[in-house]
């Protein structure tokens, strides 16, 4: 069956909102026969999608599959850039794998890579990523800005920004950011970003954004090993979470904020960040791969780099820690 077709008439359903429409103006708008229309329709009913025929009427969309199929993001979808392309693959090892792949192919800028299942899905200081199937949303974002490398961790923050925005404005949790990257609902873990690089001497090729978001996972879908840490939207809010809408709204908060950064730098995102930030004011322990340090965070500074104060009075820059408080 032609696929594109399949796609085309997906989008065609979503976009009506739920409305009615006839076999026969689909045919004509598609330039096939309604049969051949009929066959598609049980195509996407085969994909998990619920139409509904209605009697001498037409077809109604009901529901979409609980997948991140490229067509279910992006009828709805708002952004100018981010995700007008999407690599979606069922399982795969780690979408940053794929987004490297992509990026040194010369994929564009605003590029996903979207999955249900990672197989080694990798988080920060190569740890292992728990990315259970269909339960979460693990997506890697292509970027590629016009800024001088070292200024690139900020782009994490403006990352985890933009998710915090996303998960408040569709399930009306009030999440928290701990320095520099992990997303915490009830002091526990739901989402790690890891922000990778492709540079060469003429500057940034391409800025590779892992966004790793636990959805509707209960506490069994996690590793034993994490289950004192980790919590879901679901566990947070006691509803199963729709993964959908929920990308769509983390991709256009960070094109929002990516173009806020681009044009005002990174003065206002840091009022953000400090705004939904626990880690500022507070004690806190710094391990870092070969020293810890114990004392007050008191805030970052415009690189993003976190400033500790230890009880000598003096103020350290944290590039890269495990922070405890
Ligand atoms: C962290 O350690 O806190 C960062 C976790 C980042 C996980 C995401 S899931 C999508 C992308 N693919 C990966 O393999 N990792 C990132």
């Amino acid at each position: 069956m032609n696929t594109t077709m399949t796609h085309r008439l997906a989008q065609r359903l979503i976009e009506a909102g739920g409305e009615v429409i006839s076999g026969q103006e689909l045919a004509d708008e598609f330039g096939i026969s309604r049969t051949a229309v009929w066959k598609h329709i049980k195509g996407l009913e085969e994909k998990g999608y619920s139409i509904e025929s209605v009697r001498k009427k037409g077809y109604r969309l009901v529901q979409l599959p609980d997948s991140l199929e490229p067509v279910a993001i992006q009828s709805l979808l708002k952004t100018e850039t981010l995700g007008k392309v999407i690599e979606y693959q069922e399982s795969c090892l780690s979408t940053q794998i794929i987004a490297h792949q992509l990026a040194q192919e010369g994929t564009p800028s605003g590029t996903v890579v979207l999955t249900e299942e990672q197989t080694a899905g990798r988080g920060r200081l190569a740890r292992k990523w728990d990315s259970a199937h269909g339960k979460g949303i693990w997506m890697s974002v292509i970027l590629r800005p016009d800024i001088v490398p070292h200024k690139a961790p900020q782009f994490t923050l403006v990352a985890a920004v933009a998710v915090v925005r996303a998960v408040e404005e569709v399930t009306g949790l009030k999440p928290a950011i701990k320095w520099p990257n992990d997303i915490l609902l009830d002091g526990k873990k739901c989402t790690g970003i890891l922000t990778e690089l492709q540079s060469d001497a003429d500057g940034i090729q391409a800025m590779i954004i892992g966004i790793g978001l636990n959805v509707n996972q209960s506490m069994e879908n996690f590793d034993e090993s994490v289950q004192g840490i980790a919590t879901s939207l679901k566990m947070a809010s006691g509803r199963e979470v729709n993964r959908q809408v929920l990308v769509r709204s983390i991709l256009f908060h960070l094109e929002q904020y990516t173009e806020l950064y681009l044009k005002e730098g990174f003065a206002p995102l840091k009022i953000i960040w400090e705004s939904f930030s626990v880690t500022i004011g507070k004690p806190v322990l710094a391990r870092m791969a070969n020293e810890t340090l114990e004392g007050i965070a008191e805030g970052i500074n415009d690189d993003g780099v976190l400033q500790l104060r230890t009880a000598d009075g003096r103020i350290h820059g944290i590039y890269s820690a495990d922070i405890e408080m």
